[in-house]
């Protein structure tokens, strides 16, 4: 049977073509096909998000179009642009930024030293000085600390940073991969917060890639779920959250199979 809610945003009905268009999508590490034929929309000003377990594909998604990966075949399409295979400083200044996974920041520079290498693309002092103070608007515990070594930060706080670091090259889209990753859920929620008005208040577009399928579909307008390189489901935030598979396998409502454990792929119907 045909997976037919397995369809990107703009096939299923949304004329308007999305700001991120990616279709037939095919990475390979070597001869493994680690992305599998993958097609997702990300219209401007919305929040998508790619649910996936470990070794999915969502990192390899996300490095793929920010051109650290090159895909073997299909498009990725930004803003009217193919921009499949270009390399990251193309894409970076065409306003794609990724939030790489793990908080990944420099521990011996301090807060304000991250932030300005996160604006290396650009030039203007202004420019930079409004981007610091945008990014200390939206995390005004960076602000307190932006003198202390990024190194010595809690987890939440070099999360923050990794973000904040993002936000320093005012992006149009940020691929963020795992943004709860090894955080308790109170700062988990904190940091979904203050991604959700950043996209409110500031129109962010963002494409989120987790295992937190709550927070995850909380945020985002539309979620899409990865399998084994796949996509095979698609739906809005909302319907997804309310589907039995996701409550049974990602929002573990129920006793059965651990999460990760892949006894759904068997089920014939994603509804
Ligand atoms: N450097 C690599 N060399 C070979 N295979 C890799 C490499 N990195 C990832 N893979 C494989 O590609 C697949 C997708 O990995 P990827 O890291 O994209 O998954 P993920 O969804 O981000 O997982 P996680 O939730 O653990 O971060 C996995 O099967 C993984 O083993
Ligand atoms: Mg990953």
């Amino acid at each position: 049977m045909p997976l037919t809610t397995a369809k990107p945003l703009s096939e299923a009905g949304d004329q308007t073509q999305a700001l991120l268009e990616i279709r037939n999508l095919e990475t390979f590490y070597g001869p493994i096909m680690a992305i599998r034929g993958v097609s997702l929309d990300v219209p401007e000003g919305k929040v998508v998000t790619v649910l996936g377990a470990n070794g999915a594909g969502k990192t390899t998604l996300l490095k793929t179009i920010s051109g650290i990966m090159d895909p073997e075949k299909g498009r990725i399409v930004f803003d009217g642009h193919e921009i499949q295979g270009r390399e990251p400083h193309q894409i970076v200044r065409r306003g794609i930024v990724q939030v790489p996974e793990g908080r990944e920041v420099f521990p011996l520079l301090t807060v304000d030293e991250n932030l300005s290498l996160g604006a290396y693309t650009k030039s203007n002092r202004a420019e930079i000085a409004q981007a610091r103070e945008l990014v200390f608007s939206y995390f005004p515990i960076l602000a307190e600390r932006r003198q202390q070594e990024a190194g010595t930060l809690s987890g939440g706080q070099q999360q923050m940073l990794a973000i904040g670091r993002g936000l320093m090259l005012k992006p149009r889209i940020m691929l963020l991969d795992e943004p709860s990753l090894g955080l308790s859920p109170l700062l988990t929620q904190e940091i979904f917060e203050i991604l959700r008005r950043l996209n409110q208040e500031a129109g962010m577009t963002m494409l989120v890639v987790e295992q937190n399928a709550a927070v995850a579909l909380d945020l985002a307008n539309h979620g899409y779920v990865m399998e084994l390189g796949r996509i095979v489901m698609s739906d809005t935030a909302e319907r997804l959250a309310a589907s039995e598979d996701i409550q049974r396998f990602y929002l573990g409502h129920a006793n059965e199979g651990a999460r990760g454990e892949r006894r759904w792929k068997k089920r014939k119907t994603w509804r």
